[in-house]
């Protein structure tokens, strides 16, 4: 079971970790104190939200020292560099040969685990799929599901066979997330951790495309060749590798549609 424990020495009692803990773990004594509610500890998610709000650093989470918790900036992001890290992005589809080397996509990964999950359980993996013979395999095996179908698949699949490739873009690797087969958040946890590896991966300079013929051919229980570990399921993915070419532009978009409702 995790645990809380409060500093009453450090602790102001201004009850910010009270008002963010999803939980309902922490409560205000009558004395005005805070504290951890009795038996509420078993419903904690590890989120981390208390020792993140506290100014004092007077709550410690797993026993882990909240003052070894890196100290957020408040540096916002200028116009640009927002502009830059959202729109610049783009769905690469033209790669350099040379293999992304693993240090840097393992950066891109701590980023990725920020992403929320449902409950915060915390419960991406990541399978890596490199080598141009595994991907090639990986590609004809999407292509032959492809084969019988009609309309834009069978195309992607005819063209596959005439030696291009429109499933995996001759990408130098192809990282998948995977969750729990049995948790029914895991293709939304899976999602938003996709979606911020690419912006991160972006950061770094590696461009990535989703794979959605591949997510799509594993969804309909086609063997991929690769080691799905048991229980867990491919929910979505990327091709990533440097990009061939260089954008100069931030391309239109269609403007915001939004609904008020109120
Ligand atoms: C769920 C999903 C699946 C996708 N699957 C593919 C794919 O299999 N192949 C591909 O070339 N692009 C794929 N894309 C990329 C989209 O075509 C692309 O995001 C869109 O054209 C907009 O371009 P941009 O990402 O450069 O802004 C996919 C995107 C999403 C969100």
């Amino acid at each position: 079971m995790n645990t809380l424990e409060l500093d009453q020495d450090h602790c102001i009692r201004c009850g910010r970790c009270v008002s963010v803990c999803p939980q309902r773990i922490l409560g205000r004594h009558p004395n005005g104190g805070i504290g951890v509610l009795h038996g509420a500890m078993v419903r904690c998610i590890r989120c981390g939200h208390c020792v993140a709000v506290c100014p004092k650093a007077a709550l410690t989470l797993n026993h882990e020292p909240p003052t070894d918790l890196p100290l957020i900036e408040d540096a916002p992001l200028s116009d640009i560099q927002r502009d830059m890290l959202f729109k610049s992005r783009r769905s690469i589809r033209a790669y350099r040969e040379e293999p992304i080397p693993h240090d840097l996509l393992r950066k891109a990964l701590e980023e990725a685990r920020y992403a929320p999950t449902a409950s915060n359980t915390e419960q991406v993996e990541w399978l890596l799929v490199e080598g141009r013979d595994r991907l090639r395999d990986l590609g004809s095996r999407v292509a032959d599901w492809m084969v019988n179908m009609t309309g834009p698949y069978r195309h992607v699949a005819d063209a596959f066979r005439a030696g291009q490739d429109p499933i995996l873009r001759g990408a130098p690797a192809l990282i998948l997330a995977h969750g729990s087969a049995n948790v029914p958040w895991s293709a939304l946890d899976c999602t938003a951790a996709v979606s911020y590896l690419e912006l991160a991966l972006h950061s770094y300079g590696i461009g990535s495309c989703w794979s959605g013929f591949v997510l799509a051919a594993a969804g309909n229980g086609v063997d991929l060749g690769i080691p799905v570990p048991q229980g867990r399921k491919l929910c979505a993915g990327l091709m990533i590798g440097y990009p061939a070419v260089r954008y100069a532009r931030i391309p239109p978009r269609k403007p915001v549609r939004l609904t008020i409702v109120g």
